[in-house]
């Protein structure tokens, strides 16, 4: 198969070092050495050290939730790609929903993270999205269309080989509400279609496009075998090892 199932936790603004080491150590006992589906998880800052750790050997991943484009300097209370990799991260999510509504981050900026994290060797995992209000005045194809494009502006086709975008609707995140899969399936093959434009047919075919917004164990194996949504992009199901090793298992059995 093309492309791997992915399956990122992000966890948010929850879990202390010790709670996050426990959660992780049983994924890596359940799902540790498994390599059918990628699967990342994304702990706080203060967290990443402990979690990065109680990882080591296996085959789950870490990830960040947001990172400062500058590589060091004054900007109090950020955090940079090389720190992130100095603690041995390998993806980060950027341009969350609520970092774009709730610390103002706009597409220009979230330019700029994905351009750094690109050039420090960590995969992005670009976040893009829809709220409500946008969804029923039917613009949700273009606001996508311009989160990507300005998200990716001069990205290259070599870069681009190791990007991963979710698509999460904003209606969605935390509310219950799940698009439906023909919802989900329409936005993300748009979203191929504009990676095709940007970067090439085999380029765009070779990025996972997450799914992300309520994704449960009840409703992923739907979403799941959808022909372009390659993974989920997990919030609250992320925080309990056992909802997140069914989201894995879900994943493993939608080829
Ligand atoms: P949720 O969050 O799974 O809790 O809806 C998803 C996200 O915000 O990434």
């Amino acid at each position: 198969m093309l492309r791997k199932k992915l399956i990122a936790g992000n966890w948010k603004m929850n879990k202390t070092p010790a709670d996050g080491a426990a959660l992780v150590a049983e994924l890596v006992t359940a799902a540790g050495k498994q390599t059918d589906v990628d699967v990342v998880v994304c702990p706080p800052f203060t967290a990443l050290d402990a979690v990065g750790k109680a990882l080591d050997g296996s085959t789950i991943k870490l990830g960040a939730q947001n990172l400062h484009h500058e590589a060091s300097g004054a900007f109090t209370g950020e955090v940079s790609a090389p720190m992130l990799r100095a603690l041995f991260a390998t993806h980060v999510i950027i341009g969350h929903s609520e970092r774009r509504s709730l610390f103002g981050e706009t597409d220009a900026f979230i330019n700029q993270k994905v351009l750094a994290a690109l050039k420090n060797q960590l995969k992005p995992i670009l976040c893009v999205g829809e709220t409500l209000a946008e969804r029923e005045a039917g613009t949700t194809l273009k606001v996508v269309q311009t989160q990507l494009e300005a998200g990716l502006q001069g990205v290259s086709k070599e870069q681009a080989a190791t990007l991963i975008v979710a698509y999460e609707p904003v209606w969605a995140i935390g509310t219950g509400k799940v698009a439906t899969t023909d919802q989900a399936q329409e936005v993300h093959a748009y979203v191929r279609g504009l990676l095709t434009k940007l970067f090439t047919e085999p380029v765009a075919q070779r990025v996972r496009i997450l799914y992300g917004g309520s994704m449960k164990p009840a409703n992923a194996p739907e979403l799941l075998t959808q022909k372009d949504i390659d993974g989920g992009l997990i919030g609250g199901a992320s925080l309990e090892a056992r909802s997140f090793l069914e989201l894995i298992r879900a994943a493993a059995a939608a080829k």
